[in-house]
């Protein structure tokens, strides 16, 4: 199976892209890094082991990531996930362990320790772990098979300011390492994460299942969605981090184009923002695969079936 590292800031969406990989026999999860986003680090490196308890996967290792981005302040999303980051569904508490090293050093160790080329990493939250990885270590960014991430928007402009989106605009400072660094990247940007919507048809195909798994799932989308749709006007809300594992899954769901993408990280006006030059108006290096558009219906077969695999 592929390997992989997840980072991952949960979440409902983060949670169902963790639920994805843990119901995929092609993937090896080697480790799951807690990245601070949508709520403290303390709290996303619990709701991680709450889902893999919920997955019955008690024996994935868990490793707890920086608190706050590489400069300045946290800026965290209660607002749209809920005070627990999670909420939507009461899962029990973890009994599961956080491992003693830091989520930073297992990124690092593990990209040195295998072959070169043979490990993913996949983010799913703000890229301060993987941009401190990068400047403690370079050289992770030539054994790094691809880095697969959830952030960004260019047509579909922001959804915290009108220019950023919320993984980038948390931590720009991570992105601009990240993005520069020289590994083969892949982005699923707002572009294509606002057409796989959780529509109330598709939400049902989950509520099928009828297992507690598809119950939490159901609670989650529910909560998730509450937000969105309002702000949206569309029929459910768009679903973001899963897609970040169904690429892998089934690369040919996705179309998109490998072009230049720089983050802008200091304008009060668009910190946060992913230039991409989509149309190639600029001879910059092509330094990440943007990705635009999605078989939405496709996915969520996808997604429905893994979780119907669940707990493992
Ligand atoms: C991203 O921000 C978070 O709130 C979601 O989990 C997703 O990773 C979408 O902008
Ligand atoms: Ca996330």
């Amino acid at each position: 199976p592929q390997k992989i590292i997840i980072d991952t800031d949960p979440g409902q969406d983060d949670a169902l892209a963790i639920l994805l990989a843990l119901g995929s026999p092609e993937l090896d999860v080697l480790g799951i890094t807690a990245a601070a986003g949508n709520v403290p680090v303390t709290l996303t490196s619990k709701n991680i082991r709450k889902v893999c308890e919920l997955a019955g996967r008690p024996d994935v290792k868990v490793f707890a990531g920086c608190e706050g981005p590489m400069e300045g302040t946290l800026f965290t999303a209660e607002y749209v996930h809920g005070a627990t980051g999670m909420d939507g569904a009461d899962l029990p508490e973890p009994t599961m362990p956080v491992q003693a090293q830091h989520g930073v050093d297992f990124i690092i160790e593990t990209l040195m320790n295998n072959e070169p080329g043979t490990v993913t990493l996949c983010t799913l939250g703000p890229l301060t772990n993987l941009g401190t990885a990068l400047k403690r270590e370079p050289k992770i960014a030539e054994r790094v098979q691809q880095i697969v991430l959830m952030g960004g928007g260019l047509f579909e402009g922001g959804n915290v300011t009108p220019a950023a989106e919320f993984n980038i605009f948390v931590d720009p400072a991570a992105a601009k390492i990240v993005f520069a660094c020289g590994a083969p990247i892949v982005m699923m940007p707002l572009d294509v994460t606002h057409q796989t919507l959780t529509t109330a048809k598709r939400v049902e195909a989950i509520k099928a299942l009828g297992t507690p798994l598809s119950e939490a799932v159901v609670g989650w989308l529910d909560f998730f969605e509450r937000f969105d749709e309002q702000k949206y006007g569309t029929d459910g809300g768009p679903l973001h981090d899963p897609n970040v594992i169904a690429y892998l899954l089934k690369p040919e769901l996705y179309s998109g184009r490998l072009c230049n993408v720089e983050i802008e990280a200091d304008s009060a006006l668009t910190k946060g923002m992913t230039v991409a030059d989509w149309w190639g108006v600029t001879d910059r290096p092509k330094n990440a695969t943007f990705m635009r558009g999605v078989d939405a219906d496709g996915f969520y077969a996808l997604l429905t079936e893994r979780l119907a695999r669940l707990p493992a």
